[in-house]
């Protein structure tokens, strides 16, 4: 078979056959970025779905609009005004999930050999979708405050005659994998610096709800004066991945443009998705949900820090993130966490080893755990068991 060029340069990694077995049964996963199903509205889902159906059959089961349904843009358009941003519904696109507006954007500004710049670690489904248009990547230490803001002034400046940069790629809230936030001081110099040298920020928020402790802050896009901003959303954290629903926020002829470049793929995203999605807004569910799915993250997240609390051993640190479903570990400098998930994966527990977030082959000694899928036991046990191959590997090395 002759595949074309790009999908020859897509190779499955080792590590993705290592983690083929996580989501079996009998695996503790903190692997999979998944939401917990007890956060799942299906209720309130089944409810919307019979009346949308029973009252609008005949559009809701219809081919629809590639911007998406006109009301969801509408209340989309009026939930992000309340939250600080001036989005009018002419400047929403309705996308398959966030994940198909990461490739979007990639399609529709990345040649090869076009620069983007991102966080090191960053979510790889990020990378995944811009690797296919084959950029080259600018990679920034992410630390407790998200992606550093002096040294990406210091890479900007050298960086000058090297090809386009095309846009910086961050997610500010409880970073996936790091769980960093970026704070208000460091958003807005990000803006600064983006605007100073041209470029546009892909803003990508899906945790900004998830969050447990702390003030929520406005996000980058709030400080859009000179749209260099797109602003990508989803369900997926607060209602359910299943809809394959989100969408993004930019200027109304990019929007067009996005538009375009979205009817090869699919023509339009999921209607009866769309359709939830809209009741949830329209009937005023989303905040009670919102509501009604923190204290259950929260739990998690806590129980997941007191765990590793009591048994890791004290060389190993973590994040405490105030959102989100993430905290990220790291092992002392002769561990190696892709070495160490063969063992894991023995012992019937799994993460993602954090050479999977970086683009340079960095991340050796870390790890991502998740603890929004997982039950309370399941949090205790499956850290105990991490602990125990921890130790036993630290003590052979
Ligand atoms: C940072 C980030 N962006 C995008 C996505 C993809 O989300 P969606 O389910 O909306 O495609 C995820 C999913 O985990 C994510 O963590």
């Amino acid at each position: 078979m002759q595949f074309s060029n790009r999908a020859e340069k897509i190779k499955t990694s080792a590590l993705r056959e290592l983690l083929r077995n996580a989501d079996r049964p009998d695996i503790i996963s903190f692997a999979g970025a998944f939401p917990s199903p007890k956060a799942f509205p299906v209720d309130i889902i089944k409810e919307i779905t019979i009346d949308a159906l029973d009252k609008n059959a005949a559009n809701v089961l219809q081919y629809g609009s590639t911007e998406g349904y006109p009301p969801l843009r509408e209340v989309i358009a009026e939930y992000s005004s309340s939250k600080g941003l001036n989005t009018q519904k002419e400047n929403v696109i309705v996308v398959s999930g966030a994940q198909q507006g990461l490739e979007l954007v990639a399609k529709t500004f990345l040649d090869p050999g076009d620069t983007v710049i991102l966080g090191a670690p960053t979510y790889p489904g990020g990378i995944m979708a811009f690797k296919l248009f084959e950029p080259r990547f600018e990679a920034i230490p992410v630390k407790e405050n998200g992606i550093k803001v002096d040294l990406l002034e210091d890479r900007l400046k050298r960086m000058k005659s090297t090809p386009p940069t095309k846009f910086m790629y961050v997610v500010p809230n409880f970073q996936n994998p790091s769980g960093a936030t970026i704070p208000t001081r460091n958003r807005k110099m990000l803006y600064d610096l983006v605007c100073e040298y041209d470029l546009l920020i892909l803003e990508d928020d899906p945790y900004a709800e998830l969050r447990y402790e702390g003030k929520s802050l406005k996000p980058i896009k709030a400080l859009d004066t000179e749209d260099r901003v797109i602003y990508l959303k989803t369900f997926s954290k607060t209602l359910a991945p299943g809809l394959r629903a989100g969408w993004m926020e930019a200027p109304e002829d990019l929007i067009e443009k996005f538009a375009i470049m979205k009817q090869g793929t699919d023509l339009f995203a999921n209607l009866l998705g769309q359709h939830i999605a809209y009741g949830f807004m329209k009937g005023k569910f989303i905040e009670p949900q919102i509501r009604k799915i923190i204290p259950l993250y929260k739990d998690k997240r806590n129980r997941m820090l007191e765990a590793l609390d009591g048994s890791f051993p004290a060389e190993v640190k973590w994040t405490k993130p105030e959102g989100g479903l993430f905290t990220w570990v790291t092992l002392p400098s002769h561990m190696d966490t892709t070495e160490l998930l063969g063992e894991c994966m023995e012992q019937k527990v799994a993460y993602v080893p954090g050479s999977a977030f970086y683009v340079d082959g960095g991340g050796l000694t870390t790890m991502r755990l998740s603890f929004g899928y997982v039950s309370d036991k399941q949090i205790e046990e499956g850290v105990r068991r991490l602990s125990t191959v921890i130790m036993k590997s630290s003590q052979t090395k």
